[in-house]
């Protein structure tokens, strides 16, 4: 079990409202990533959108205040060249020392003109199977020519190359017909945000079928919110406390932009959330312990698993079995929240946190001395 943490620059108890956001700039995201990398997380998603600090600029400036932890770099196809991309991708994975992660992404209607990407949702995935073919054949080290729709080059050649063989893992998060198809020709490990299991189930078997028909095979990923107490009733009563700081304006903006969005991912989020806000948040657990309330107030990952570490693990684990062994969890403020889910739900999991942090300090009869 992988279990990476979230790295986004909108931050703070409940970021959707002026009052409930952080101020978010260097030092704070640095103190985020150390926090991930002493805890003994995976490493974390860098995400991208549009609004906030650049992913790879940031983690570029994370790598030497950290030492193992990975980033996963969120990228647009298209918007450097894929040469570009490669050399970029070397760079950093020679100079952290193999920490780098790719996520292919292919973006949104609205998202993508203001970079100089107008095509529709289907022309962006051809986009995406041009640009992520040619970028594989590049960090293989072969010399590219290629004449396509929307990739042309010529002679492209990395002169030097990355660390892990024979490129960075590729994570890829899309949910459309062709999407799944497009990961299946070039992911390594498919994402969905947190839909319940039955959903997610279908999801994995659609992509393993049309990696299999192609002679790959695929891991899988889920991106989850998390609200875990000491009690369950201490994790319903923070959701509850989100919700109640939920207001009808903002959900109204959120739901009008998630409405106007192409993204099939997106629409299926709306399906699971609905776009009305009750008074009482157990009303919107749409599965044993699944929460949608944030998907009242934000685009993309609107659900959170809410209960005592014990339930958390549990349904964290009842995933896994159907299939998923990458976890991206996150939970708010992301500073204190990385520190929580360390101490209480970390340690039910089948995750080799041990084999990646330094041994504790056995303090053997030292251990109740009288101190201060
Ligand atoms: C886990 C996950 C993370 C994602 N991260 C980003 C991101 O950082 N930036 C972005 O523009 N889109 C992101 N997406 C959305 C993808 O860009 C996706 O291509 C988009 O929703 C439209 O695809 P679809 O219509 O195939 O669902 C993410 C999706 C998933 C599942």
């Amino acid at each position: 079990m992988d279990i990476y943490w979230y790295l986004i620059p909108q931050d703070g108890p409940y970021p959707w409202s002026e009052k409930g956001r952080r101020t978010i700039d260097y030092d704070y995201l640095a103190q985020v990533a150390r926090a991930v990398d002493h805890l003994g997380f995976t490493g974390a998603l860098l995400a991208t959108g549009g609004g906030e600090h650049d992913a790879w600029v940031l983690g570029s400036s994370l790598i030497p205040v950290t030492k193992r932890m990975k980033f996963i770099i969120a990228v647009h196809p298209g918007i450097v060249a894929p040469l570009m991309l490669a050399q970029k991708a070397a760079t950093f994975d020679q100079f952290s020392g193999g920490r780098l992660i790719l996520n292919m992404v292919t973006g949104e209607n609205k998202q993508m003109p203001p970079y100089g990407i107008t095509l529709d949702h289907d022309e962006r995935y051809a986009l995406t199977d041009e640009y992520w073919g040619v970028w594989r054949r590049l960090m293989s080290g072969e010399v590219v020519d290629f004449d396509g729709r929307f990739v042309n080059l010529k002679g492209a050649q990395l002169k030097l190359p990355a660390v892990q063989k024979p490129y960075p893992p590729l994570f890829f998060g899309g949910s459309s017909e062709p999407a799944l198809s497009v990961a299946a020709r070039h992911a390594d490990t498919y994402l969905t945000w947190g839909e319940p299991p039955p959903q997610a189930a279908e999801k994995i078997k659609a992509v393993r079928e049309r990696a299999r028909a192609l002679g790959r095979t695929v891991k899988f990923g889920i991106r989850l919110n998390l609200i875990v107490r000491e009690t369950k009733e201490e994790a319903w009563a923070a959701a509850q406390w989100l919700l109640d700081r939920m207001d009808d304006a903002t959900v109204a903006v959120a739901q009008a932009r998630n409405r106007t969005s192409d993204s099939v991912g997106q629409a299926r989020m709306r399906a699971i959330v609905g776009d009305r806000k009750p008074k009482d948040a157990r009303e919107l657990e749409i599965y044993p312990d699944l929460w949608a309330g944030f998907g009242l107030v934000r685009n993309g990952p609107g659900t959170a698993i809410v209960g005592d570490p014990e339930t958390v693990a549990a349904r964290l684990l009842e995933y896994r079995d159907i299939g998923f062994d990458t976890f991206i969890v996150s939970g708010q403020p992301l500073l204190e929240e990385t520190y929580r889910v360390a101490d209480l739900l970390l340690p039910l999991l089948p995750f080799d946190r041990e084999a990646v942090r330094k041994p504790r300090l056995d303090l053997g009869p030292f251990a109740n001395a009288a101190r201060g």
